[in-house]
């Protein structure tokens, strides 16, 4: 380590007895991690995570810490939210330091905001500190680009699974918008959101890309138009975790690829 990092790491805030600290845990890459988290991992008495949380981040924890696991496993219903508030702040009540992590960014269709307002409420200290969302890890690894000049002058982030107590989802609005779109949780209604998409305005052969396990060992790319994406992610067995990115970005994708192969170690 250098001198430089070294010092950066002492500098971080001090990770005190009795405080939480929700945190983001990235994609899954263990090298999309921050230094704060990194230091929470380091110094935490009990690590609650989440199931998206790659192991090889887990095992960065220091080896004394307990861990809990707070998500959905083999179909089983996840604990519900107050739950897993309730134990947060427990935990910090006995005077543990305890990090609650979480895939991507944790106010990211994370909740994290829901567990912040609920420490704040209970007067537990806590932090917030981000992490890489995987909608734009996603797309980053997958060379395709949030923005590009002249192609788009925004980027919808938007979650593809609805909660029984929100009110329908104007889809056609999203399509009218023409701005690409980033789809979370949305496999599973993909086919669906795509015909809604396309009854809004948007052309049948709009690219998309269906990008699962970003930045993870099992990671796989599907690219289509949006007439057929559901299909053959149906067709070819894709899986959730996966981010689904819709519109003229992700046809930058084969350009930058085919320049880039002839560059050496330019694309991974
Ligand atoms: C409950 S949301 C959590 C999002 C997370 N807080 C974030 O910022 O990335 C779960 C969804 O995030 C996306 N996701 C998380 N990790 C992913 C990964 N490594 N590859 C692809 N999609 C991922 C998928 O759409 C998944 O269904």
């Amino acid at each position: 380590m250098t001198d430089a990092l070294k010092s950066a790491m002492a500098h971080l805030a001090l990770f005190e007895p009795g405080h939480v600290w929700l945190t983001g845990a990235g994609p899954g890459d263990p090298g999309l991690l921050t230094l704060h988290a990194l230091k929470g991992l380091a110094e935490a008495d009990v690590i609650v995570h989440d199931a998206l949380v790659d192991p090889r981040v887990l095992a960065l924890g220091r080896p004394g810490a307990a861990r809990e696991f707070a998500g959905k496993r083999g179909g089983k219903p996840s604990p519900a939210q107050a739950e897993i508030t309730r134990r947060l702040i427990a935990l910090a009540r006995e005077g543990k330091r305890v990090l609650r992590l979480k895939g991507g960014d944790p106010c990211m269709f994370g909740r994290g905001g829901e567990e912040a307002l609920a420490l704040a409420r209970a007067g537990v200290p806590f932090r917030i500190i981000p992490g890489i969302t995987s909608g734009l890890a996603a797309l980053t690894m997958a060379s395709i680009p949030a923005t590009f000049r002249g192609v788009n002058r925004a980027l919808i982030l938007v979650t593809g699974q609805s909660g029984e107590e929100d009110a329908p989802f104007d889809w056609t609005a999203l399509a009218r918008t023409g701005e690409p779109i980033v789809l979370y949780m949305g496999l599973r209604n993909l086919d669906s959101i795509a015909a809604a998409l396309i009854e809004g305005g948007l052309a049948p052969h709009t690219p998309a890309a269906v990008i699962a396990s970003a930045t993870l060992p099992a990671e796989r790319i599907l690219i289509s138009p949006l007439d057929r994406v559901a299909a053959e992610a149906t067709a070819l067995g894709f899986e959730s975790p996966a981010i689904i990115a819709i519109g003229e970005i992700v046809a930058l994708r084969a350009e930058l690829i085919a320049l880039a192969s002839r560059v050496p170690d330019l694309v991974a």
